[in-house]
């Protein structure tokens, strides 16, 4: 009825006005504070262009801040009526809306502490899932629901539906870790890291629209409440980090998006449906695993090789001797090796080995497989592929989440 319309919709129009005001703050924030952050000796160098002076990194914690901010001038928007009438006063999805914004804080926080320190690679696992006890704590007061509904082909030997039990805080904790960790692997060139971000949110918001007026509603229009001011704070941070960068998002926007999308897609119980918006990074993660636990060696930066001749980029390499394969042990070495063999099988890799033992192969990223197959590349033709390849991705999602998921499920 209309009551009830009104009562959905009016929120979202006030999220919506404060998201406009928080991109025109965004936009003209950036540029004043970059001096400071070089001052404070916050900056990179682009490792592509032919001469590049000190690009602040880390400003993702500007679109943080402003993004935070606006959620928290917002919190009492939902709840007004309750206010004033003092009855009946939700205090569960109140709880649950300030451990969403603890867990998002809590994450910008630590990023923010990697973007400074430079942490080393177990504590970037060890901070999301710090970052989303809060969270997880408010689930298991509130829903507490760890049973999930068994797809259709299985439910001949599990059952209609299946408790997790304590498995499945352990995935909602890991669902954290590869989100925040997953997009900041999948970086290195002028505006991918935002760009594909940008991307993913925009297609939980599409989602989030299209089941408003179904019976989830209201989890539905908590999470559009985080999507529209994240949209458009993010959306400053692109004007400034697309080619050529004059910013640098570093770790903490990276951390901070992907902790906003599985706080989301947790609390609003679509955690599967937001790991489909993030195809291209398990791509990218399944491609890199060789690397990330490595079997085989890992730089510090895998990022493409910028060519000055050209100003191009080539794919990046990793050089080694056949031997060092050896010195890690033996099951690793076998895995490794089993890995390298299948992918050198798909022609998935640029594999080189002189008489000597030397090997070059590519770094593994979904860049550097792109730019094999593709040839050098101008650094902004290079991220409008990936990003297309990403919203490509995101199409073939809702074709999976809807068509297709009849076969697995009744809906
Ligand atoms: C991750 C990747 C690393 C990649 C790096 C690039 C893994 C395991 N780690 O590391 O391979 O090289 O991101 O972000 O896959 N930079 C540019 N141009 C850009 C963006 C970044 O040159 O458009 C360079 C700058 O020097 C910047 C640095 O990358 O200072 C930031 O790297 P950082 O985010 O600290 O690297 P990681 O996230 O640790
Ligand atoms: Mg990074």
């Amino acid at each position: 009825n209309e009551n009830e319309t009104w009562k959905l919709l009016l929120p979202i129009c006030v999220n919506a006005v404060m998201s406009v005001c928080a991109y025109g703050l965004t936009v003209r924030l950036i540029p004043r504070i970059k001096p400071m952050f070089v001052k404070a000796n916050l900056y990179g160098v682009d490792m592509s262009k032919r001469s590049s002076g000190k690009v602040p990194e880390a400003i993702g914690v500007v679109t943080g801040c402003v993004f935070l901010v606006t959620m928290f001038i917002f919190i009492p928007v939902p709840f007004t009526d309750c206010i004033f009438s003092n009855v009946n006063f939700p205090h569960d999805k109140f709880v649950e809306f300030l451990a969403a914004l603890l867990s998002i804080c809590c994450m910008l926080l630590l990023g923010f502490a990697d973007d400074v320190l430079d942490l080393r690679w177990r504590h970037k696992l060890l901070l999301p899932t710090v970052a989303s006890l809060p969270l997880l704590m408010v689930y298991y007061v509130n829903f507490n629901s760890t049973i999930i509904i068994v797809p259709k082909p299985l439910r001949s030997w599990l059952g209609f539906s299946l408790d997790l039990w304590i498995f499945y805080y352990v995935y909602m904790g890991m669902l954290a870790v590869f989100c925040t960790n997953a997009i900041n692997i999948l970086a290195g060139i002028n505006g991918l890291e935002v760009g594909q971000s940008l991307v993913i949110a925009t297609s939980i918001l599409v989602f989030n629209v299209v089941e408003l007026f179904g019976s989830q509603w209201k989890a539905h229009q908590f999470s559009i409440y985080f999507m529209l001011p994240y949209i458009t704070t993010s959306l400053a941070l692109f004007k400034f980090n697309w080619y050529p960068s004059q910013v640098f998002v570093g770790d903490t926007f990276c951390y901070l998006s992907g902790m906003t999308f599985a706080v989301v897609g947790i609390i609003g119980h679509f955690s599967k449906t937001t790991l489909l918006f993030f195809i291209p990074q398990i791509i990218n993660f399944l491609y890199s695993v060789p690397q990330l636990f490595h079997l085989v060696p890992c730089p510090r930066h895998r990022l493409p090789k910028y060519n000055e001749k050209m100003d191009k980029l080539e794919p990046s390499v990793t050089v080694f001797h056949k031997s060092e394969l050896n010195v890690l042990e033996l099951y690793f070495t076998l895995l490794g090796r089993l890995l390298m063999y299948i992918f050198k099988t798909f022609k998935l890799i640029k594999w080189q080995e002189d008489k000597g033992g030397i090997v070059t192969c590519n770094n593994l990223t979904l860049i550097n497989f792109i730019l094999i197959n593709a040839g050098p590349l101008k650094e902004p033709t290079l991220t409008s592929i990936l990003l297309i390849i990403q919203i490509v991705s995101s199409m073939m999602a809702f074709v999976i989440r809807y068509p297709l998921a009849s076969i697995f499920y009744d809906v």
